[in-house]
């Protein structure tokens, strides 16, 4: 595409069953805001669309967990999701919801078309139901074995392990994730988009079309779908939660999750426009627009074969540029995950780091997962901002301004002949919008933002090499020149640093007193390479603040504690307890005779693993017993140990040894056998126990 006339860059919509993460941010949302910010700030027409995704079986799920409606779920994780997003800068210029009415009616709309098109075979097939919970069950209601990798808690549509999007009859051992029962089969009619027949075009689109231009993670995936086969996929399901099927016969039925989702970016830009005045179709239907989605890469086949063949059978819709889908972000060398607690919530981020959105973006950015999964932890984090923003950033800015203030009360010295060095740097400083800019055009954000850093990194060897602190005593002239260099570095950086750390870019241009951005009169990305001085002689400055401050250890071991929290609950949360025997009599259980005992030899049996052979003395005799600890224990280190031990077993041989009792044991959760023993200091062998 040579230069588009304008950009509509949409971000994954994430579900409302939980608020969001580190991972959607690093993964999403930064990235997306990123590209976003830095094409108006070049001055480019776009909508940047998101919104709740509002329908499919988690928040069934969840509301049936919490026992209040669908409805209930996600206006109260739309209201937190939408806040966060506010909060750390995300600047969408819509984020609507897909329970809208304006999405029904599109997404309805949608498939309405499509029908009446004839584009979809309606067929009543097989699908899985479960008898006990009375309904059928697709998508996240059912867990099994996936067809392709094997992988034993798969979901119906969806693999979470290898990505493979399926059909819930494919699964192996299929499970109902309600009620745990095997679902049996039942017939119902549903509409199925055939994938096959555009197979073809898919082939010649993205396999010959994008082979160059879509990062190698999204090309690969989506080629080795296509060389698999396509296969039709239903578009409907039998649910009571989402948008109901506008088809004749269709009663009861939804249109499935990741038919209506999609279109939520179509709504969204609708809504936006209305708003604003504008016509939103040129954002979806004209040639000249640069369409893109930000994704994380369990979404790529959503985005890149299923939604493009549903915009292709419409006829009418562009398609997407590009997919620039990201990895996963662990945490601490963990998959990141809802359910266990395991995550950093961004408004909890915010609760411990209160206004350091900037610190957390750019530790994303920084890690972010864009070829391959990342590790995010919180010694990282604190090193990026201790020895990166603060050392080297604000490091920087701090000198400028209280230098500018100390020297000439904060006015914009007369720079006289520029040296050699002077005159490099000032060029040098004019390449970085072009650098930056083709990282940012190829996806490149952790490198763009390096980038940035190199400015801040020009300005402190700038500084540390021209020492106008030590000039200042001897060359009046000379030191002014050089604070007005260091003082054009400064104004770079507040330009650059817009897309990546867009609160510390305000408060700079703040410090050095030019409008903030979209104000007339700021500054623009293209004035950088355009304009040598960007702060003119004469110019006064605002007053200086700190752009970053130091993260404390403690404050970094609060975080790790509220991890290892999370880690023993579900630890106890898994636990399981073997169920309760049924009731003994007294009588029962005076039948057991146990005693108090001493293990005074052990030796291992010959080629068996688990045994060994002990001497008990249980004060009637000294017994032979045979016991299934030695991966527990070695020999040496238990004899002499006292033990609890029933000295009424029957009698029996193991391995042609006659076991003449038992040790009583007990298990440590990761299965270290333990010996129940008693306090039994100064009680004597063959003391009975009741
Ligand atoms: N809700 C999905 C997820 O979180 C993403 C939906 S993207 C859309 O994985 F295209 F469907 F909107
Ligand atoms: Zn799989």
């Amino acid at each position: 595409m040579s230069t588009p006339k304008r950009y509509t860059i949409t971000a994954a919509l994430p579900y409302t069953n939980g608020p969001v993460h580190i991972g959607h941010l690093a993964g999403v949302y930064v990235p997306a805001d990123i590209y976003a910010r830095f094409q108006r700030l070049q001055g480019k027409d776009v909508a940047f669309v998101c919104g709740s995704d509002e329908h499919g079986v988690p928040i069934t799920i969840k509301a049936k967990k919490e026992g209040i409606t669908p409805q209930q779920v996600v206006d109260k994780y739309h209201a937190i999701i939408k806040k966060s997003f506010e909060d750390f800068g995300i600047t969408f210029d819509n984020y609507s919801r897909t329970s809208a009415k304006i999405h029904h009616d599109t997404a309805s709309d949608f498939f309405e078309k499509l029908y009446k098109d004839g584009k979809f075979i309606e067929e009543v097939t097989e699908q899985l139901y479960d008898a006990e919970a009375n309904q059928f069950l697709a998508d996240r209601f059912i867990v099994g074995t996936c067809p392709k990798c094997g992988f034993e808690e798969s979901y119906g549509d969806q693999c979470e392990n290898c990505g493979t999007s399926h059909n819930a009859t494919d699964l192996i051992n299929p499970k109902s994730a309600i009620t745990g029962a095997t679902p049996t089969l039942k017939e119902t009619k549903h509409w199925f988009l055939p994938l096959d027949q555009y197979e073809p075009w898919l082939k010649e689109w993205i396999v010959e079309g994008h082979k160059k231009d879509w990062k190698t993670n999204v090309y690969g995936q989506c080629k080795s779908w296509i060389d698999d086969g396509l296969r039709p996929r239903a578009v409907t399901r039998d649910l009571d939660w989402g948008i109901p099927v506008p088809a004749p016969g269709a009663e009861g039925k939804v249109l499935y999750v990741w038919f209506d989702a999609p279109i939520g970016y179509i709504s969204s830009t609708k809504e936006w426009a209305k708003r604003e005045g504008k016509d939103w179709e040129p954002y979806w239907k004209d040639e000249d627009t640069k369409l893109l989605h930000f994704i994380g890469k369990d979404n790529i086949v959503f985005h890149c074969i299923i939604f493009p063949s549903m915009l292709k059978a419409d006829g009418s819709y562009i398609l997407p540029n590009n997919v620039p889908a990201n990895e996963f972000l662990n945490l601490e060398g963990n998959k990141i995950s809802t359910s266990k607690n395991w995550a950093v919530w961004l408004h909890e981020y915010l609760e411990d780091f209160p206004n350091q959105q900037d610190v957390l973006r750019y530790a994303l950015t920084a890690n972010a997962p864009e070829t391959k999964d990342n590790d995010f932890t919180w010694a990282d984090f604190q090193a990026r901002n201790n020895n990166e923003l603060v050392a080297i950033f604000g490091n920087f800015i701090n000198r400028v301004v209280v230098l500018t203030h100390k020297y000439y009360n904060g006015v914009v010295p007369a720079a006289s002949d520029f040296s050699e060095v002077d005159e490099q740097t000032l060029k040098e400083l004019q390449a970085y919008p072009a650098v930056i800019e083709s990282s940012i055009e190829r996806y490149r954000f952790r490198e763009a933002q390096m980038e940035l850093m190199n400015v801040a990194r020009l300005g402190n060897k700038y500084l540390a090499d021209e020492e106008p602190w030590k000039s200042i005593k001897t060359d009046e002239e000379r030191t002014k020149t050089v604070m007005y260099v260091a003082l054009q570095i400064a104004s770079v950086l507040a330009v650059l640093s817009e897309p990546f750390l867009p609160f510390t870019s305000e408060k700079l241009k703040k410090m050095l007193n030019v409008s903030p951005s979209a104000v007339e009169g700021s500054l623009a990305w293209n004035d950088v390479s355009l304009k040598q001085e960007l702060l003119p002689t004469g110019h006064t400055i605002g007053k200086g603040e700190l752009l970053f401050s130091k993260i404390e250890d403690e404050q970094i071991q609060k975080q790790l504690d509220k991890l290892q929290a999370s880690k023993a609950m579900n630890e106890a949360a898994n636990r399981t307890i073997t169920p309760q025997k049924d009731t003994c009599t007294f009588d029962d259980f005076t039948k057991l005779d146990m005693r108090v005992g001493t293990i005074i030899e052990a030796e291992k049996m010959p080629k068996a693993k688990k045994l060994l052979v002990l001497k008990v003395d249980t004060g009637i005799a000294i017994r032979t017993i045979v016991s299934g600890i030695a991966e527990s224990f070695t020999a040496e280190e238990i004899i002499g140990k006292k033990v609890t031990v029933l000295v009424n077993l029957a009698p029996r041989a193991l391995r042609g040894v006659d076991s003449e009792g038992m040790i009583l044991m007990t298990e440590t959760p990761d299965g270290k056998l333990v010996f129940v023993n008693p306090d039994t200091d100064g009680v004597d062998n063959g003391a009975t126990i009741n």
